[in-house]
């Protein structure tokens, strides 16, 4: 049962996806890559060490990741399963109690395994670019395609301290004429680094490609499945014509 409602939901998620953000915010396009395996790994990583703390992928087991990106399954339990009680098959649950983390931040942090699909990658991969400081906030921070969403910006380290240099309105409508886009690349260079985090702002978005590709991955693993069938299929169908091709030749041959 709980399978058929899953297919159900990954059926009828597309079309409750929107183009825009919640606000209508335009979103910045993601060019998602589910083949390049050093990307996703990449991406795997980050969502275990950063997100998993909070959300969990309910639907999505170790092992599945681990075959599908090619990553020994050794490696996979040394270095991205941190509780001893979970097991390689499992699935990839988050340690936080539903109850405490409701509790904590206003809202539960949702599953995030088909998130992707349900709100698109370009959502998320705006979304996550796309806090920045506001005190009147209870984390310090507000979002340009969530507004007053509950969560923190979790990746703050790494992309530095974001400020708003555009009115409500503005930031509403992806930025303004009067910004020097070159100046910051998110939200039409309203959003702009203040203080450097880790990582440049270039590297950050290949941060955040890489994370919002494994979680495309996530949120339809049989795409990479269907299309290693589809190679399998072509080169089927291909040594099939050389055989038919020869069978036709041999049946013609004394009709001539
Ligand atoms: C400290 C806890 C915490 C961490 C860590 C965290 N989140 Fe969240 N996240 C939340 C909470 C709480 C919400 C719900 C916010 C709301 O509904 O207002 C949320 C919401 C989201 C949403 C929007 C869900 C929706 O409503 O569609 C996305 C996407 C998301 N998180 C992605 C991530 C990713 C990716 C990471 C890792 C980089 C991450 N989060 C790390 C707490 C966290």
């Amino acid at each position: 049962m709980k399978k058929f409602l899953i297919t159900l939901m990954m059926a009828l998620a597309p079309m409750t996806a929107s183009a825009a953000g919640g606000a209508g915010v335009p979103l910045d396009s993601i060019d998602v890559d589910l083949t390049d395996k050093a990307s996703l790994q990449r991406g795997m990583q980050t969502f275990v060490n950063r997100c998993m703390g909070c959300h969990e992928a309910g639907y999505q087991r170790f092992e599945r990741a681990a075959q599908d990106l090619e990553m020994p399954n050794e490696l996979v339990e040394q270095y991205l399963i941190f509780d001893p009680n979970t097991k390689i098959g499992d699935h990839m649950k988050s340690a936080m109690a539903k109850e405490d983390a409701a509790g904590w931040f206003g809202a539960p942090p949702p599953d995030l395994t088909l998130e992707s699909r349900l709100r698109g990658s370009d959502w998320v991969y705006t979304y996550l670019r796309s806090f920045y400081k506001d005190e009147n906030r209870p984390w310090g921070v507000n979002n340009a395609v969530f507004p007053d969403v509950g969560m923190p910006n979790v990746l703050e380290d790494l992309q530095g301290k974001v400020v708003n240099y555009c009115t409500p309105e503005e930031l509403a409508h992806g930025g303004s004429e009067e910004i020097d886009p070159l100046t910051g690349k998110t939200m039409g260079g309203c959003l702009k680094v203040q203080e450097a985090g880790s990582q440049t702002p270039e590297e950050f978005d290949q941060t955040i490609y890489d994370l919002v590709n494994f979680m495309t991955y996530m949120g339809e693993p049989s795409r990479l499945e269907s299309e290693r069938l589809g190679t399998k299929v072509l080169i089927f169908l291909a040594i099939l014509f050389v055989f038919a091709f020869a069978l036709k030749k041999e049946f013609w041959k004394d009709v001539h």
